[in-house]
């Protein structure tokens, strides 16, 4: 655990970039917001202690945050200096060390932030900055360093005249501080600058010229600390990420086919020697068995459970449903709200028909059923174990066990001829 730290995460923004009504934080990056990842990484790091400040509609970011959560409002968004001050509130009778990171900085890795801890501690500075390089710094603070290549400051890329945006040394944001040096700092920022804003990186000067000692970690994957700022991050981002949980499946045991286009979201459970075939999107909340064949063109969406040794064929939708162990759909069809045992067999083109104009309505598919080619099952509505439906069958009433409907309404077969 680690007592003498403090984690601070900012993430009052509005994030007028992203030009969205949807606090920044709450874009998600493989169905998942982005701020859960910084928590996530608080966590991973064992730090005990985490304040979120939220602004920008708090109340819907504060219920994406468990309750544990210690979150601080800031009231005026007037900069990350200002938001670190409003931390810094409830924080009266702590000694040690902040650890800065932002809600729009979700990629960065435990190890990156231990090391980052280490160096800090080790030298017993008052800053340390993670700093990477960049052939193309748009749009990231610059450090700046003096003629013994000290820090002495950030520029922000809008502050910047032209020699300082050719530096390629940027600001990742995240910051390890004293408490108290940046307290003294954080009291001397003015907003003396182009955007009229009190910034967090102002006091990196401040404590240099006071003679604080400041040095940086270097980031080796600069990626790894991309703040999101428009969409066109965001979508970077979410490929990132993908490309992480899908390694991580591949490297547990599950085949994917062709991970680039194999969209898996985060929290996704996936049973050992299941295969992905390509062009599959997984959104959240569904877990699969092990042994599965999935895809090519499959869309499972949310609440979705499917058991062992499935096999789920070319362009499916499958949505709030249970798959039995061993039961087949092969070929185009919609699922939505269902129950399906063991051992069915579901033809091709069949749907539930789990919308009736008002509300959702569930299907019940017994085991070992036959769900013949083209069948509508007309929600709410049960199939019998080891039932057949005839190819076009619409069945709008429950079927017994072993029996075989056919026909538009479906009818029993004897009833039909
Ligand atoms: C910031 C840094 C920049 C760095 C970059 C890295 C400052 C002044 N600049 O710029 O040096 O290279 O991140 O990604 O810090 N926030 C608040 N309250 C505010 C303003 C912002 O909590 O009043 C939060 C935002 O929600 C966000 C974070 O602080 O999570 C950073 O703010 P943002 O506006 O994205 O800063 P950048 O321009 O990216
Ligand atoms: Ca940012």
């Amino acid at each position: 655990m680690n007592k003498d730290i403090v984690a601070i995460i900012l993430a009052a923004g509005k994030g007028l970039r992203m030009k969205s009504q949807i606090p920044k934080v709450l874009h998600p990056i493989c169905s998942r917001p982005m701020i859960g990842y910084v928590l996530d990484l608080v966590k991973e790091l064992k730090i005990n202690r985490v304040i979120t400040v939220l602004g920008y509609k708090h109340e819907e970011v504060r219920g994406f945050l468990d309750a544990q959560t210690e979150v601080v409002v800031q009231k005026k968004l007037i900069g990350t200096a200002d938001a670190l001050k409003t931390a810094l509130g409830n924080l009266k009778n702590f000694k040690g060390a902040l650890l800065v990171l932002y809600g729009d900085t979700p990629l960065l890795k435990k190890e990156t932030i231990n090391k980052l801890l280490k160096y800090h501690f080790d030298n017993n500075l008052d800053a340390t900055l993670l700093t990477g390089h960049l052939d193309k710094p748009t749009g990231y603070g610059r450090i700046l360093r003096d003629k013994y290549l000290s820090i002495c400051g950030i520029v922000e890329e809008k502050d910047a005249d032209d020699f300082q945006k050719d530096i390629k040394e940027i600001n990742t944001g995240i910051i390890c501080f004293n408490k108290d040096r940046l307290m003294q700092a954080l009291k001397c920022v003015k907003p003396n600058n182009r955007k009229r804003e009190y910034y967090l990186t102002d006091t990196i000067k401040l404590i240099y010229k006071s003679g604080g000692l400041i040095d940086s970690v270097q980031i080796s994957d600069t990626n790894e600390a991309m703040g999101i700022n428009s969409r066109l991050e965001l979508a970077q981002a979410n490929s990132i990420m993908q490309r992480r949980i899908n390694e991580k499946f591949m490297l547990g045991g599950i085949t994917i086919i062709d991970p680039g286009s194999t969209f898996i979201s985060y929290g996704t459970k996936i049973g050992q020697d299941t295969v992905i075939y390509p062009f599959t999107v997984i959104e959240k909340d569904v877990k699969i068995g092990r042994c599965c064949f999935l895809g090519p063109f499959i869309h499972l969406r949310e609440g979705t459970n499917i058991k062992d040794d499935i096999v789920l064929g070319n362009f499916l939708e499958i949505v709030r449903s249970n798959i039995g162990p061993k039961t087949m759909a092969k070929h185009f069809c919609y699922i939505g709200d269902t129950k399906i045992g063991k051992r069915v067999n579901i033809g091709a083109g069949a749907v539930t028909a789990n919308f009736d104009g008002k509300g959702k309505n569930r299907t019940v598919i017994k085991d070992d059923a036959f769900i013949g080619s083209d069948t509508v099952l007309v929600a709410p509505v049960e199939i019998g174990k080891a039932a057949k439906t005839g190819a076009g069958a619409v069945v709008i009433k429950d079927t017994r066990d072993k029996s075989t409907v056919v026909g538009v309404p479906a009818k029993p077969l004897k009833e039909a001829k």
